[in-house]
């Protein structure tokens, strides 16, 4: 039995159960519920605070958890990243208020600083010979310089509305992380089997999200330029149409490519195309 981590609340949590929904796992939980059962895999979900999670996940409480790297950083835990989840990236920076101007790290010697990061934030300003103040704070961060708390901030950045909200500008970036997939050190030779399934459901969720199915009907003629413009895995599906000298192409593109590819094929005559969401993608 997979016993499987996952923030209880904030910004990883419906991102996670959305990912563990699409590798197929029913999750039977409930408003409040701290521990859920999934009826048709083998595992079982707790739902945990951010901060406690690599320590338990160290300590082998859990076998794998869903959780922001920089977590995982900030507290050294001695656990392995298996895959990284492409959702909730962020930045940790150090930022000012906007008005005063940045010549450089430099600048902050001698300065206090307030963080929820006290790991990270000491290690970057050891790296670059700074000496600064470091003061702890466990959240609202950004309030610090408005309050005379402190002279910056080092805090996570997403959108960075919350600095602007607060009249502060990201000056230096140390760190960007994402949600990952870590798992415990032992677990992974003990549990390999099932660890093995859940990666290799969420590498075929996480492909089939960076892309998405096209068809289109082109001229006959046209078929080899058409195949031309697609990146394709491999080679396009054509399929003949009932009106003569038409065929109906098939392919999978990547999501960055997309209006390219639309665009050029539309130039070369290719019509009734459709994009549709692809929902696993096994390679
Ligand atoms: C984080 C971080 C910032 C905010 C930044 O807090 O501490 O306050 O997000 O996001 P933004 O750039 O999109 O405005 P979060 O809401 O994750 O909760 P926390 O206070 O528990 O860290």
């Amino acid at each position: 039995m997979l016993k499987i981590a996952v923030q209880k609340s904030g910004r990883l949590y419906e991102d996670s159960l959305q990912l563990l929904k699409e590798c197929g796992l029913s999750i039977d939980n409930g408003m409040d519920q701290l521990k859920a059962e999934v009826r048709n895999f083998p595992a079982e979900i707790y739902f945990l605070r951010n901060s406690d999670v690599p320590q338990y996940l160290e300590d082998g409480v859990v076998d794998l958890a869903i959780i922001g790297e920089n977590v995982l950083m900030e507290k050294q835990s001695a656990v392995t990243i298996l895959e990284k989840l492409g959702f909730s990236k962020c930045r940790l920076s150090l930022a000012l208020p906007k008005h005063l101007p940045y010549l450089g790290i430099t600048q902050l010697n001698g300065k206090k600083i307030a963080t929820s990061y006290p790991h990270l934030l000491r290690s970057y300003l050891e790296s670059k010979g700074v000496s600064a103040d470091i003061h702890l704070i466990s959240g609202s961060v950004e309030i610090a310089p408005n309050i005379g708390l402190a002279d910056a901030i080092c805090d996570l950045v997403s959108s960075g509305s919350t600095l602007f909200k607060n009249g502060l500008e990201e000056k230096d970036i140390i760190l960007r992380s994402e949600a990952c997939l870590a798992v415990n050190n032992q677990s992974i030779n003990i549990k390999n089997e099932w660890i093995d399934e859940l990666r290799f459901r969420i590498r075929s969720v996480l492909q089939a999200r960076g892309h998405k199915y096209i068809l289109f009907n082109i001229p006959n003629e046209k078929i080899e330029i058409a195949s031309s413009i697609l990146p394709v895995l491999k080679s396009p599906t054509v399929l003949p149409l009932l009106e003569n000298g038409w065929s109906s192409l098939h392919s999978v593109i990547h999501v960055h490519d997309f209006w390219n590819v639309i665009k050029k094929l539309k130039e070369i005559g290719a019509q009734g195309i459709l994009v549709i969401p692809v929902e696993n993608m096994v390679i």
